[in-house]
């Protein structure tokens, strides 16, 4: 498997929530071993131990980063609770089926690109609006006078 297959880190993908940068980076870490892999049948334990350290490393994130959201009184947590909840539920959907290492690798990539990338991009980001807009509440509002 080449590296390009990878899902690869990028800075780009920081929130400036030092917790959450380092746990969002661990994900990427971990998910990046199975495409890593070598295609053969004695990695079938392998295979499973990623896939479950992924899932349930995840599942820890996601368990912090509500509670950091409900911390701060984001106000979106409950919709953002959906949006774990489905990765979660993707992420089960593929563990439970049996496949081919090339199938599950393929399926993986586009599960990950979304909860890793897309939901940090689109989702995560809403967190620093959010946090930023708190601290521009002492900026002073003249323009209704
Ligand atoms: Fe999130």
């Amino acid at each position: 498997m080449s590296s390009s297959q990878k899902v690869p880190w990028d800075d780009r993908y920081k929130l400036g929530i030092e917790n959450i940068d380092a746990q969002h980076e661990k994900l990427f870490e971990l998910v990046n071993r199975l495409f890593e892999l070598e295609d053969s049948n004695s990695n079938k334990e392998e295979l499973r131990t990623i896939l479950y350290e992924f899932s349930d490393y995840m599942q820890t994130h996601f368990r912090d980063e509500e509670e950091y959201m409900s911390m701060i009184e984001f106000p979106e947590l409950e919709e953002h609770k959906k949006l774990h909840q489905e990765i979660v539920e993707s992420l089960a959907q593929i563990i439970s089926t049996p496949a081919k290492l090339n199938i599950i690798k393929s399926k993986m990539r586009i599960v990950s690109k979304r909860a890793l990338i897309d939901h940090i991009m689109h989702e995560d980001t809403k967190l620093n609006i959010f946090l930023a807009e708190q601290e521009d509440e002492d900026i002073f509002d003249i323009s209704d006078i």
